[in-house]
């Protein structure tokens, strides 16, 4: 797709507020990052579908280690209790047993994904699980959660982009937008 300072996805307007060279370049910086930190180690990067799948093939072509990776998603469905939506990780095809996993996420938002995805991953006794996210909310964090790796904070605005969608559309950008308020 083009460059453009604003895009319409579906009813919203968005402008420009994370350009290509500057995910590329704080992607890069977060792979060297791992290279240097798993040295010596086969790490298995778990991706989490549908979000990260650009990010993991920028991510991962970066990472100068012996490495395997394997793509997760979290299915939703409603519970028949109280606590109303129940999410299952779908997808794990991969041994991961006494093997260092880092788990790829395009957004930490809430951080209640990541820590539902934190929990069904111990059940199957890695050896290790370290979080490598493209963006973080810090501000709208609701569970504590150890980022070891994170590419860019940004503030509590919806974006889109370079894999993050609204409503399943506006996914195929280089360069990540934001919602314009007000609208
Ligand atoms: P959390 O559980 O609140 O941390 O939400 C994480 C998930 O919500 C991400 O994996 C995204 O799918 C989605 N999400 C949160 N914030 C945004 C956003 O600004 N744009 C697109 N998706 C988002």
């Amino acid at each position: 797709m083009q460059k453009q300072e604003t895009i319409q996805v579906k009813d919203k307007t968005f402008a420009i507020s994370i350009p290509e060279l500057e995910l590329k370049q704080q992607i890069k910086r977060v792979a060297d990052e791992i290279t240097r930190d798993y040295a010596g180690r086969q790490p298995v990067f778990l991706a989490v579908l549908n979000g990260s799948f650009i990010f993991a093939a920028d991510l991962l072509r970066e990472i100068d280690l012996p490495c395997e990776i394997s793509f997760v998603k979290l299915a939703s469905y409603q519970g028949t209790n109280s606590t109303g939506s129940i999410r299952e990780v779908i997808g794990l095809n991969i041994d991961i047993t006494d093997r260092p996993v880092i788990i790829v996420e395009d957004i930490v938002d809430t951080g209640l994904t990541m820590a539902h995805m934190l929990d069904t991953l111990k059940g199957h006794n890695p050896a290790s699980i370290d979080i490598c996210t493209l963006l973080l909310k810090p501000t709208k964090l609701q569970v504590k959660l150890d980022i070891r790796y994170c590419c860019k904070e940004i503030p509590d605005d919806f974006v889109v982009g370079f894999g993050l969608d609204y409503d399943g559309f506006g996914r195929n950008t280089k360069d990540i937008y934001t919602i314009i308020q007000n609208q």
